[in-house]
């Protein structure tokens, strides 16, 4: 069976010694190994990426990323960071075009298209987030939507590009505190599709929004859903540790 990835994204929250006290905690649980079957990752505000890199030590069974990364390597980009900062300071992960950036700070598909490729350049994996509104997802459209979201950041990759890419499925209707997690029967048709045209070319096909104790299982259980990218129920060490638990008893 192929690789179950579990992580989660802090977004703009812990402060560095909550996020030192967390990776230390996650530390400290897991020991030198992930739970079997499984790949963890958390990814911090910048402020804080180093530290729970160094805090998860070298040859962690737990990957870092980071929420976002520019597409240039460097230069006059005021308040950037780029994919090389972003590796520097420990990470091994990018997360790219998630909807808050999407919606707040003028992603597009051609940004997400220029900074999967520097996030490859470097070596880091790009885990390209893509998600339609509620609306679209009324008239039925989510499959198109989120399939066009996809290709337009992947264009012109090669194979062995695309195999070191994740893609998190996260509609936007699902994420975040006014959200709802999208019911199985909602997410069969978007992980067929998604499936179809990236099953076993991509590294994973995660689901994300609303992800809790309650329904992580029934989600790992989803026709094509190779792992979860979690929020809330993360954000506490607990919350995490349980949701591994959960997946690696699957
Ligand atoms: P949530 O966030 O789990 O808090 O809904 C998911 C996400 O934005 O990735």
């Amino acid at each position: 069976m192929s690789l179950r990835w579990i992580g989660t994204s802090w977004k703009m929250n812990k402060t560095l010694a909550e996020s030192r006290a967390y990776a230390r905690g996650l530390r400290e649980r897991l020991g030198d190994g992930a739970p079997e079957g499984l790949q963890p990752f958390v990814i911090p505000s910048f402020t804080s990426l180093a530290a729970v890199a160094e805090e998860l030590g070298p040859g962690s069974p737990v990957l870092v990323g980071a929420q976002n990364a520019h597409w240039e390597e460097a230069g006059a980009w005021t308040g950037e960071v780029s994919m090389g900062q972003a590796a520097d300071a420990g990470a091994s992960l990018v997360e790219i075009g998630h909807s808050e950036r999407r919606e707040h700070f003028g992603e597009t598909v051609e940004t997400t298209r220029w900074k999967v490729a520097a996030a490859l350049e470097r070596g880091l994996m790009p885990l390209l987030c893509i998600g339609e509104d509620a609306r679209t997802q009324r008239t039925g459209g989510s499959a198109e939507f989120i399939l066009g979201q996809a290709a337009g950041a992947l264009e012109g990759l090669a194979q062995e590009q695309l195999s070191r890419v994740l893609i998190a499925y996260e509609p936007i209707w699902a994420i975040g505190s006014a959200g709802r997690p999208a019911t199985a029967e909602e997410l069969a048709t978007p992980f067929e599709r998604l499936g179809a045209e990236y099953g076993g070319r991509v590294a994973g096909l995660l689901y994300g929004g609303s992800v809790t104790l309650g329904n992580a299982r029934e989600l790992l259980g989803i026709d094509g859903v190779d792992g979860l990218f979690v929020g809330r129920t993360a954000w506490e060490l607990e919350g995490y540790l349980r949701l591994l638990e959960l997946a690696a008893g699957h």
